[in-house]
């Protein structure tokens, strides 16, 4: 079978609308009809006017797009395709914290759970972590629970004090880039500016010539002829399609299993059978929901 003309066909059919994040396998992003960084993709999935999203990447993506449009039919072929930041901060993780700095805020970045988000005042992505951070007007935040992004929100807003919980919460993907790799990388590709995501540790972010989201490479990835990318190596695909003539240097190690699960198969039995529905109890979505849009919100 066909599976990329038949998945068009029965997307057309079902007047269903396909994002995917740039981190998934290449011919998933070719198929959609939106790719992005999980704040594009969030804002996206928020205004979309189809009845049903199918949402390609982990669990928490498609979660924050039935969270915002509990109306809405939102279907992930995978339902397995967890992320191993969201299971890193619990809900009671984050009332303990909150009970310890009383009157501190807590910012949850959206790889979570929707349970945890109930919990905390404001979502962020790596794309808007330092702008939803000043928006805040207490001095002392509770941040998590990627431990290398709360510490990139902190020297971007250095006026406040971010406390990350848990101390040491991170992606293992991005957590094995070492500056011994960025030092490799410039021997290597002397010509090359190097890019790394912020949840790569803080050394590893001051060795590096830009620091930002998947979108953010996206956006500045033109200015340069050849570049070093510390994340994960889906993003090749989309910098390869918009610039073909920037040479991109990504890591081979870098690849994160749960976002390479989905398969043409899966997303056409997807289409066909209008699985996996996401569910999320309106008494958890309700207050996650608040938590979501305070950050499209604080967005700029
Ligand atoms: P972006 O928000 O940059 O797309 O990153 C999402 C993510 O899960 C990084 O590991």
């Amino acid at each position: 079978m066909n599976f990329a003309k038949e998945i068009r066909r029965l997307a057309a059919e079902k007047g269903a609308l396909i994002l995917a994040h740039n981190y998934q396998p290449a011919e998933i992003q070719d198929l959609a009809d939106i790719t992005g960084d999980s704040l594009e993709l969030a804002r996206k999935a928020k205004e979309a006017k189809e009845a049903t999203l199918v949402f390609c990447g982990v669990y928490f993506m498609a979660e924050t797009a039935k969270i915002l449009s509990p109306e809405k039919t939102v279907l992930i072929p995978r339902p397995e395709a967890g992320c191993p930041l969201a299971d890193q901060l619990t809900p009671s993780s984050v009332r303990a914290a909150k009970e310890a700095h009383p009157g501190s805020p807590f910012v949850v970045y959206v790889n979570s759970n929707a349970a945890t988000k109930a919990e905390c005042d404001i979502t962020c992505t790596s794309a808007n972590a330092a702008d939803v951070v000043r928006s805040l007007k207490e001095d002392t935040i509770l941040f998590g629970p990627d431990a290398n992004l709360a510490a990139y929100a902190q020297r971007m807003v250095p006026e406040k004090t971010i406390i990350p919980v848990p101390k040491n919460g991170g992606c293992p993907t991005h957590h094995q880039f070492t500056v011994r790799d960025v030092l490799a990388a410039r021997r290597e590709y002397p010509d090359a500016s190097v890019i790394c995501h912020p949840e790569c540790s803080p050394e590893v972010q001051l060795a590096s010539d830009l620091v930002g989201s998947t979108g953010y490479m996206i956006r500045r990835s033109g200015e340069k002829k050849e570049w070093v990318i510390l994340t994960e190596k889906g993003i090749i695909h989309p910098l390869q399609k918009k610039y073909p003539h920037v040479l991109f240097h990504g890591i081979d190690t870098a690849v994160c299993p749960t976002m390479k699960l989905i398969t043409e198969e899966d997303l056409y039995i997807t289409l066909r059978d209008g699985v996996f529905p996401i569910q999320v109890p309106e008494s958890i979505g309700q207050r996650a929901r608040l938590a979501i849009e305070r950050m499209i919100e604080a967005s700029v």
